[in-house]
C-alpha cells in the first residue's frame, strides 16, 4: 500500500474475537522506504528478485533466529504481485529523450533512486558509445554513497563521471542565509546579488565534491541557473567547484531553454567519462565489522564519532549474531544537513553521530541504522496535497496532480 500517515507508525493488529488474543503492536513504513521497494530496485532479475523477496526477514522466532519471507511461505506469491513491476515505464523527454522510470526508494530512508533494472536496459539500448544518467537523490552523504556503497557493490556497474548540481540559492542557505520556510516568500537575500554570502555556502557543495572524488570518480558540477543569479554568483560558484576539486563547472539553463540549456552541460560529461584515471573506490569494505561502517560513513559526513542507543547496541549484536554483519549500510538520516541535525548547514565538523536504532533489509541486502530523528513514516505536511486533488466527474480526469 501506498501510504504516508504517522497515525500508523504504531498500530495494533489480531483485535478481532476471532484472533483468540493474538493481539501484537507493530507498525507501517511508508512505502518508499519499504523492503520491497529496495528489492525491485535493487534486483537484477527475475530469480534474484524471487530470491531475495523469499530471503526478508520478518521477525526472530522465539529461539531467536531470524524467520523469513518464505519460511512463511509467501515468498513466491509476493513475486506474483511483483512480477509486472518489474519492468521499467518507457517515457520521453519533452525533446522525445527516452526516459526509463522505475522504482523510488527515497534516499533519505531508503538506499535512493533508480532501479539496477533500468540502469541495465538503458546501457543496453545506448551500446558501447551512448551515454546513460541515472539518479541518486539528495546529497554526496546519501544518495552518492549509497549508490557507490550498495547499489554499485550490487550492480556491478560504476559510474563514468558524478554529475552535482547546485543552485545559487541552495548555496545561500547553507552559507547562513535567512531561513527558508514552505509556503512563505522567499527572503530578498536570494534574489538578490550577495557574492560573499554565495562564497560562505561553497564550503557545502566543496564537501559533497571532495566526498564523491573519494570514489575515484570525475565531479563535474552543474550550476542550476535562476534568472535572478548575477553573473558574479555564478562565477562565484565556478571558481570554489574548481578549487575544491571538480572536473568542470558550468552553468545550465535547460529549466529555461531545454536541451540547448544543457549544451555546455553535456559535453564537460562526455569529457570527464572519456578521463577515468582510477578504478571505483569504495568507502569501506564488506568484512569490517557493522559498527566499523556506520563509522567510515560517519566520519565522511564530518562526524568526529557515532553514539549508539541501548536498542542500537542491541540490534547490532542481534545481527552480528545472526550473521548478517558482512552486508552494507543504509543510513537513514536527514537530507538537509551532513550531520543529523537538519539546522546545521554548510560542512559541519566535530559533531557525535547518534545512532537511535537499527534495522536490516536482509532480502534487499542492508543493514539499515536510523540516525537521530529520521523516522520511516513522515508525517504529513501542514497543509496536505490531498486538499488540492479532485476528480472531475464529467471528464474522469484528475485535477490536481501534476
Ligand atoms: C531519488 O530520491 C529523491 C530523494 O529522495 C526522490 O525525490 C526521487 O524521486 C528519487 N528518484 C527515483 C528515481 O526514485
Ligand atoms: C550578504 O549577506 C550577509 C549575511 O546574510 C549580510 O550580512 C550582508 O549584509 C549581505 N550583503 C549584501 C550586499 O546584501
Ligand atoms: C584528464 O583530466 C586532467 C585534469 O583533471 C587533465 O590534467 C588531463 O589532461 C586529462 N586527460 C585527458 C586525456 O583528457
Amino acid at each position: 500500500m501506498d501510504v504516508n500517515d504517522r497515525f500508523l507508525r504504531k498500530i495494533t493488529v489480531g483485535q478481532g474475537p476471532e484472533e483468540k488474543g493474538m493481539v501484537r503492536e507493530t507498525g507501517f513504513d511508508i512505502s518508499v522506504a519499504s523492503e520491497i521497494m529496495a528489492v525491485l530496485a535493487l534486483t537484477t532479475s527475475l530469480a534474484d528478485m524471487r530470491e531475495r523477496l523469499g530471503k526478508m526477514v520478518i521477525g526472530n522466532s522465539k529461539a531467536g533466529d531470524p524467520v523469513t519471507a518464505d519460511d512463511l511461505g509467501v515468498g513466491g506469491a509476493l513475486t506474483v504481485l511483483m512480477k509486472d513491476a518489474i519492468n521499467p515505464t518507457l517515457m520521453q523527454t519533452l525533446e522525445g529523450t527516452p526516459v526509463l522510470l522505475h522504482a523510488g526508494p527515497f534516499a533519505n530512508i531508503a538506499h535512493g533512486n533508480s532501479s539496477i533494472v533500468a540502469d541495465k536496459i538503458a546501457l543496453k539500448l545506448v551500446g558501447p558509445g551512448g551515454f546513460v544518467v541515472t539518479e541518486a537523490g539528495f546529497g554526496s552523504d546519501i544518495g552518492t554513497e549509497k549508490f557507490m556503497n550498495i547499489k554499485c557493490r550490487y550492480s556491478g556497474l560504476t559510474p563514468q563521471c558524478a554529475v552535482i548540481v547546485a543552485t545559487i540559492r541552495a548555496l545561500k542557505m547553507h552559507g547562513g542565509g535567512p531561513e527558508v520556510v514552505a509556503g512563505k516568500p522567499l527572503d530578498r537575500a536570494y534574489t538578490t546579488e550577495n557574492v560573499s554570502l554565495v562564497e560562505a555556502g561553497c564550503v557545502n557543495l566543496a564537501r559533497h565534491i571532495s566526498n564523491t572524488k573519494a570514489y575515484g570518480v570525475n565531479v563535474v558540477v552543474a550550476v542550476n541557473m535562476f534568472a535572478t543569479d548575477s553573473e558574479a554568483e555564478l562565477n562565484a560558484v565556478r571558481n570554489a567547484a574548481l578549487t575544491a576539486g571538480a572536473y568542470d563547472a558550468v552553468v545550465c539553463t535547460h529549466h529555461a531553454h531545454g536541451g540547448k540549456g544543457a549544451v555546455e552541460l553535456g559535453i564537460a560529461v562526455q569529457k570527464a567519462c572519456g578521463n577515468v584515471t582510477q578504478p571505483l573506490k569504495f568507502l569501506y569494505s564488506l568484512d569490517i565489522s557493522i559498527k566499523e561502517k556506520i563509522e567510515a560513513i560517519a566520519r565522511s559526513y564530518g562526524a568526529s564519532g557515532v553514539e549508539y542507543s541501548e536498542q542500537a547496541e542491541k540490534q547490532i549484536e542481534m545481527y552480528s549474531r545472526q550473521g548478517f554483519s558482512g552486508l552494507p549500510i543504509c543510513m537513514a538520516k536527514t537530507q538537509y544537513s551532513f550531520s543529523h541535525q537538519a539546522s546545521e548547514k554548510g560542512a559541519p565538523t566535530g559533531f557525535v553521530l547518534p545512532i537511535r536504532d537499527v534495522k536490516a533489509s536482509i532480502g534487499a541486502g542492508f543493514i539499515y541504522p536510523l540516525v537521530g530523528a529520521m523516522s520511516t513514516m513522515p508525517g504529513l505536511p501542514t497543509r496536505p496535497c490531498f486538499y488540492d486533488i479532485d476528480l472531475d466527474t464529467a471528464t474522469s480526469k484528475v485535477i490536481g496532480l501534476s
